[in-house]
């Protein structure tokens, strides 16, 4: 049985790190699994958690900047990620895309700072919104993201990435994609993937209202190498039931 990739998007919560540190330890109660479970909680509780889950979580960013230091207020570095201990970063997730208005560019300044300066493995999201799907535009939008995001990106780093397909429509309305939907867009990717690279450089993952009852169907009829969570990686039973998919 293949090792999955499971990974926790906490995004902006839980408030406090007494809540957050509840949801750990009760995952670490229940989650028994060989898969790799990455949390990515807001990046304000990263050291405290690192501090008491390190080896039995890794532990990832749900952003970071594109340069290493200097003058830019509120920014953190790939570099300050992977010294307290993180091994993941997400970057170019659609709500950075679409409520902080980032870029093609900047996501492709972002990939190329955490290849060549640290080693920290992107994990990189990309996905159409409903609009795009309706107009059949689905594989030029992920063909576009991703051509963009791996300009300047060498084959030795691109096997590195994870790439996360994203639908919008399917982030957080509890409609997730129907598997042959998330088949076609993997067979897709891998497709740019080869195109680029010459071989399917990266490992693929889902994400978008991933649960527990839908997680054997998302991954048991794709074969897809893990999935994103958001809503229900907050849940404890939820997540350990995903995390423990085998
Ligand atoms: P969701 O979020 O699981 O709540 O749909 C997924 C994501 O935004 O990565």
């Amino acid at each position: 049985m293949q090792k999955k990739i499971i990974i926790a998007n906490w995004k902006c919560n839980p408030i406090s790190t007494k809540e957050g540190e509840k949801i750990l330890f009760s995952l670490k109660e229940s989650i028994k699994t060989e898969n790799e479970v990455i949390i990515c909680p807001p990046s304000v509780f990263l050291s405290h958690f690192l501090t008491l889950f390190s080896g039995i979580y890794s532990f990832g960013g749900q952003d970071c900047f594109f340069e290493e230091k200097g003058a830019y207020t509120g920014e953190i570095s790939p570099k300050m990620l992977q010294s307290i201990g993180c091994k993941y970063v997400i970057v170019g997730h659609s709500e950075r895309r679409t409520i902080f208005n980032e870029t093609d560019k900047t996501i492709n300044l972002k990939i190329n700072r955490i290849l060549n300066s640290t080693k920290l493995i992107p994990i990189l999201c990309i996905g159409e919104n409903r609009e795009e799907r309706e107009k059949n535009k689905t594989f030029a939008i992920l063909k576009e993201q991703i051509k963009n995001a791996l300009k300047g990106v060498a084959i030795g780093k691109a096997k590195k990435i994870i790439i996360a397909y994203e639908p919008i429509w399917a982030i957080g309305t509890g409609v997730y994609a129907e598997e042959k939907q998330i088949e076609e867009a993997k067979d897709y990717i891998a497709k740019i993937l080869c195109d680029i690279y010459g071989s399917k450089t990266s490992k693929i993952i889902y994400g978008g209202s991933v649960d527990s009852k839908n997680i054997k169907q998302i991954l048991g009829t794709t074969d897809m190498d893990g999935v994103l969570v958001g809503g229900s990686s907050l849940k404890p039973k939820e997540f350990s039931a995903i995390a423990n998919y085998k």
